[in-house]
């Protein structure tokens, strides 16, 4: 069993900074709000979004279901939760415009979760991203983007001035996503892991 080291940088943004104008998601998608009912779509929009990636060599929970259920359960417990920075992005298949769904197409079977974000208020009043994940053939459209601002509005509606996150140094991606909507970063932080046997991504 060996111990790795992760690099992770620690990323902070302003939220009187932050464009919500663009948060606009693409047709065929929707919003959905917390409801602690969701716990199990939340955790399965986690462990499809995170079960090939280098965070689930970080955070062993982000590699399977089970353990993704854990983790929303706990976060949902948190004394800080915040249910107006926690949402799902559904998906309606062949739903192609801008329309307003109808009940029966909120309600379908054709309904698919591609995404999936937590919020959290800290100690010293920030707002702490959790795992934000899209699901791998929904992303590069804008959803990873507008779901992050729709977090960030929700903080920002709960009175709190900053928000933080996390990221694994070779996420490449997700730092550039960060970066583009005006993170910087705060600090380096390293972060040990027992791997054992499993190959690094
Ligand atoms: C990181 C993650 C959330 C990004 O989600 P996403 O939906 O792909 O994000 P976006 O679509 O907003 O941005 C991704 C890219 O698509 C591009 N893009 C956005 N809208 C686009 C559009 N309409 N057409 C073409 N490209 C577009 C962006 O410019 C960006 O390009 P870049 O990678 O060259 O910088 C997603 O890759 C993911 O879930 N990864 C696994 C889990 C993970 O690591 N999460 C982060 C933990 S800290």
């Amino acid at each position: 069993m060996a111990l790795t080291y992760f690099k992770r940088f620690r990323m902070e943004i302003d939220l009187n900074k932050v464009d919500f104008s663009r948060h606009r998601l693409p047709a065929g998608y929707r919003f959905v709000p917390w409801n602690p009912a969701l716990i199990p779509t939340h955790a399965e929009a986690k462990y499809l979004s995170f079960r090939h990636e280098i965070d689930a060599n970080v955070f062993s929970c982000l590699g399977d279901y089970e353990g993704c259920r854990r983790l929303m359960t706990e976060i949902s417990r948190k004394e800080g939760f915040l249910p107006e920075a926690t949402w799902l992005i559904a998906h309606l298949d062949g739903h192609e415009s801008g329309a307003e769904w109808t009940r029966g197409q909120v309600e379908s079977d054709a309904l698919t979760f591609v995404g999936t974000v937590q919020g959290v208020e800290d100690r010293f009043g920030y707002g702490a991203i959790q795992n934000l994940g899209i699901v791998p053939d929904h992303r590069n459209c804008g959803l990873g983007g507008v779901l992050l601002l729709k977090a960030l509005e929700g903080f920002r509606r709960a009175g709190l001035k900053r928000a933080y996150l996390e990221v694994t140094a070779q996420n490449d991606g997700a730092v550039r996503l960060y970066r583009r909507l005006g993170f910087v970063k705060a600090r380096t932080v390293y972060k040990a892991v027992e791997l054992m046997g499993v190959p690094v991504r």
